[in-house]
């Protein structure tokens, strides 16, 4: 490798890890995005133009055709996704990424020179790839609602133990027969596939930002290792640095739902309730309100907590939100927002989304930060979030969200609650907290029903 080559894959290398240092912060995660991606470019060309090989041109003109073929695909995708959407479109790319993996595994165990070294690699980026592949596409479909129900075989999870140990042992035999047969790789590559399909699609309902942030993590791994088959630094780095931060965001979240990896991978969470009515399971009935008597109960107040979910993303209303913020402020009410670590579809959903309407971000403050402040605190608007202020991950050890850190709303003094309808949450499972005597529920559009209630507070004194 030419020395220029050298030192271009060593600033690329930096790029990766001062970009990713600033993605650590929504006011610099922009320009972190940007320097990686700058980095990864520079790395990209001077493989093509500086890489000691003898190729005719065309080579040239279809990598230059794919790049370009793929940037505009790319470019046109990003700037058309909603930010409700993110989600799907991370999880695509993982498995896209699995997917390069387990093709450069196909098209080098044509090459193998028979070194034992070279095959397991060749094996482990052909199984992590392919499984992240098959596993991302499902996960795709679940995240936007073509694949609506969790599967689950009888037994499942004795099914897909056996099929992956059958899968690991299918690997080794490969590499201990040293066969050059491409039917067995196929044959393999299909297996692996397959796994990727059991491994996901009983999961679903809270545990599915944990899967995508593991999928994340394996793309990385399958990186690293066709780094190490060819020998490339610049990959083996990225590889690294993406399958370290996706296992440190799968681990956090687990941290932040209260289950254990095992639990999320093996315990095959999912609602599987009827829909909640409107008089509850334990038979409390719910109290409407309307924006005119909520403005009223906010506007004499002297803290509110506003707490964002998922519903606020899907409305679109994180500027009219900003505008009542501004607004309670300005009549001398303290207004801060209550973050859950996994409220919305993605991590730092809420975060990106109110930094889009220039929220301050000093007024967002994390979960354990805040939940101290509920039982001084005379409203809390809760907005188009439902999971996160769920109490029966305090109160109800039957119900399967039990033991997940939530947003103490219920210690409020009283508690505003904006959604559409009755309907569960993206766990499923019925919200005790909308039948609380505390509690008034406030039915609409969170945009619009936001607008009004801000339109009632600037008339009022
Ligand atoms: P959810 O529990 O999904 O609740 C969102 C609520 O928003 C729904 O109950 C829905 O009720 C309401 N809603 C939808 N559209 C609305 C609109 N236009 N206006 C007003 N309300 C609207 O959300 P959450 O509390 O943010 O919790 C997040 C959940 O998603 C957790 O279970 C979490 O584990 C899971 N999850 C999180 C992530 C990450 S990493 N953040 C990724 C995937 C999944 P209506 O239909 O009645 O309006």
């Amino acid at each position: 490798m030419s020395i220029t080559l050298s030192i271009l894959y060593l600033i690329a290398t930096i790029t990766f890890i001062l970009g990713l240092k600033l993605l650590g912060h929504p006011e610099t995660a922009k320009k972190g995005n940007l320097i990686a991606a700058s980095g990864m470019g520079l790395a990209i060309i001077g493989t093509i133009f500086l890489h000691e090989l003898d190729v005719p041109n065309f080579i040239y003109a279809i990598i230059g055709g794919s790049i370009l073929f793929g940037a505009i695909i790319g470019w046109l995708i990003a700037i058309k996704v909603e930010m409700t959407k993110m989600p799907e479109l991370v999880s695509l790319f993982n498995g896209f990424g699995g997917a390069s993996a387990a093709l450069i595994g196909i098209v080098e165990f044509g090459h193998n020179m028979g070194s034992t070294t070279q095959l397991i690699t060749i094996i482990a980026a052909i199984v992590i790839g392919s499984i992240t592949f098959s596993g991302s596409m499902i996960a795709w479909a679940k995240l936007n609602g073509t694949m609506w129900k969790d599967i689950r075989l009888p037994k499942y999870n004795i099914i897909n133990n056996l099929f992956f140990l059958g899968l690991l042992t299918f690997a080794v035999f490969i590499v201990y027969s040293d066969t050059n047969n491409n039917l067995i790789i196929y044959a393999l590559l299909l297996a692996a596939l397959v796994y990727g399909v059991l491994f996901v699609i009983p999961i679903g309902g809270a545990d599915m930002p944990v899967v995508i942030s593991l999928l994340n993590s394996l793309t990385g791994i399958a990186a690293a290792i066709t780094g190490v088959l060819y020998g490339n630094m610049v990959m083996i780095v990225g590889g690294i640095l993406v399958g370290s931060a996706g296992l440190i965001l799968t681990f956090a979240m687990c941290k932040a739902m209260n289950r254990s990896l095992g639990n999320v991978v093996f315990g095959a969470f999912g609602g599987n309730e009827t829909a909640p009515t409107e008089t509850g399971k334990k038979g409390g009935t719910i109290k409407k309100t309307n924006p005119s008597d909520a403005a009223v109960m906010m506007n004499y107040s002297d803290k509110v907590i506003i707490v964002p979910g998922y519903g606020l993303a899907v409305a679109q209303a994180q500027h009219v939100i900003h505008e009542l913020e501004e607004l309670l402020t300005k009549k001398g009410i303290e207004v801060s927002y209550a973050i859950h670590p996994v409220a919305g579809r993605m991590p730092g959903h809420m975060n990106v989304l109110l930094a889009e309407s220039n929220v301050d971000y000093d007024k967002l403050i994390d979960m354990d930060d805040i939940n101290p402040q509920f039982k001084n605190t005379d409203v809390v608007l809760v907005v188009g979030a439902n999971d996160v202020v769920n109490p029966a991950a305090h109160n109800d050890p039957s119900s399967p969200i039990y033991g997940m850190p939530i947003l103490d709303v219920e210690n409020a003094k009283s508690i505003i609650i904006n959604k559409r309808t009755m309907n569960p949450g993206y766990a499923g499972i019925e919200n005790e907290l909308f039948y609380n005597q505390k509690t008034s529920m406030l039915f609409g559009d969170a945009k619009a029903t936001i607008q009004e209630l801000l339109s009632e507070l600037k008339g009022m004194q």
